[in-house]
């Protein structure tokens, strides 16, 4: 059995993890933190666990993290996680890190984007925990960086384009619309129920932070820089992610060589699920699940392709994704504990 704790247990991603973890048939959950509920039971704070997991949250502590875990789980704010992870990393203990402190490979980047960083040496190091691009360096890493809930919604859907040079790089465009799960369990003003039931908006229009770690992983795909603009919503439900992802095709790309690209894209991918052409999925289809469902139309006479595509972002958007990357570096199966249907009504 692999010893595994969960920093920072008491938010949304941590409660995904805890759900997830506590039925997975190879894992040990020993040890969950907080540094406010330290001390309560975990079943206290989140009723939905009575009968299903007994622990006691420990205060946010890399020397007890360590003492109890082969993996620790970092489901904590950018920032807070490059205060602990090389903490872990000295005491030998793999880390699958939530956050963004450890996506982007160079550091000038992520300070334009965030704040100087605090241990940039583990930049080159850290692997991007998308298992449909880097499953074998997943395998033979210590530290995975999670990827975001948008970016794992959006390269998926572009990725197999680029990857083949089937569109013009310059003109991909993500429209994406996040349920409110997707900024944390915090309370903000901006998350206010009045704010957000009935309502639908965009936010940090072209200043989204997801936006470079995006542009990372589709330029390595695309051999070439690619730009893309991006344009987050927050829509009223509480979990799910629909990107809409739209490009212009190249001259002599057909609607043919678009469905080729992804089926051979995604031939080994236990967890992308193709509609096809013409098929659209939905948020609720793919609901507390890993996977991620992806549909796409050519529109002829604009020559662009609009590609749909569907994940849960508790669950592929972070801990599904955090767990199946477990999995990896644990040389277990990659679906262990994450291969049941979604929770669709
Ligand atoms: N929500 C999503 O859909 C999603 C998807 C992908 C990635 N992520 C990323 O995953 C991470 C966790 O997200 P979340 O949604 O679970 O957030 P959250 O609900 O706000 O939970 C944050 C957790 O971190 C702890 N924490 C907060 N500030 C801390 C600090 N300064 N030092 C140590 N611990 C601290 C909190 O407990 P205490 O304050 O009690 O210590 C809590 O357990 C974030 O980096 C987020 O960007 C989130």
């Amino acid at each position: 059995m692999l010893r595994v704790a969960i920093a920072g247990a008491s938010g949304y991603t941590g409660f995904e993890l805890v759900r997830i973890l506590s039925h997975h048939p190879q894992v040990d959950l020993t040890t969950i933190t907080s540094r406010q509920q330290a001390g309560q039971r975990l079943d206290q704070i989140y009723p939905a666990f009575k009968g299903h997991c007994e622990l006691t949250f420990a205060n946010t502590d890399p020397e007890i993290l360590a003492a109890n875990a082969d993996l620790v789980f970092t489901a904590l704010p950018h920032q807070a996680a490059m205060d602990i992870v090389p903490e872990l990393l000295k005491r030998n203990v793999k880390v699958v890190d939530l956050s963004a402190d450890y996506r982007l490979k160079d550091s000038k980047v992520y300070e334009a984007w965030y704040q100087p960083h605090k241990t940039p040496e583990l930049l080159s190091e850290a692997v991007y925990g998308l298992p449909e691009l880097h499953r074998e360096q997943i395998r033979a890493a210590r530290l995975v960086a999670n990827p975001g809930c948008y970016p794992t919604s959006v390269i998926l859907a572009a990725a197999p384009l680029l990857d083949k040079g089937l569109i013009e790089h310059r003109s991909l465009i993500a429209d994406s619309k996040s349920g409110v799960t997707g900024a944390g369990r915090g309370v903000s003003l901006s998350v206010h129920f009045c704010e957000v039931s009935d309502s639908f908006k965009a936010y940090k229009v072209a200043e989204h932070r997801h936006t470079p770690e995006m542009e990372q992983e589709l330029t390595h795909l695309a051999g070439e820089a690619v730009c893309l603009t991006f344009t987050p919503h927050l829509v009223p439900m509480s979990r799910g992610i629909l990107s809409t992802v739209y490009a212009t095709l190249r001259e002599e790309t057909t609607a043919d060589h678009i469905d080729k690209a992804f089926a051979a894209f995604y031939r080994e991918a236990p967890f992308v699920r193709l509609c096809g052409r013409g098929e659209l999925p939905t948020t609720l289809q793919v609901r507390g699940s890993n996977y991620c469902d992806l549909g796409w139309r050519v529109d002829e006479r604009n020559r662009r392709l609009i590609v749909v595509s569907v994940i849960d972002n508790l669950t592929r958007g972070a801990s599904g994704q955090a767990v199946c990357n477990m999995n990896l570096m644990s040389d277990m199966a990659e679906e262990l504990g994450l291969n049941y249907a979604p929770w669709q009504p």
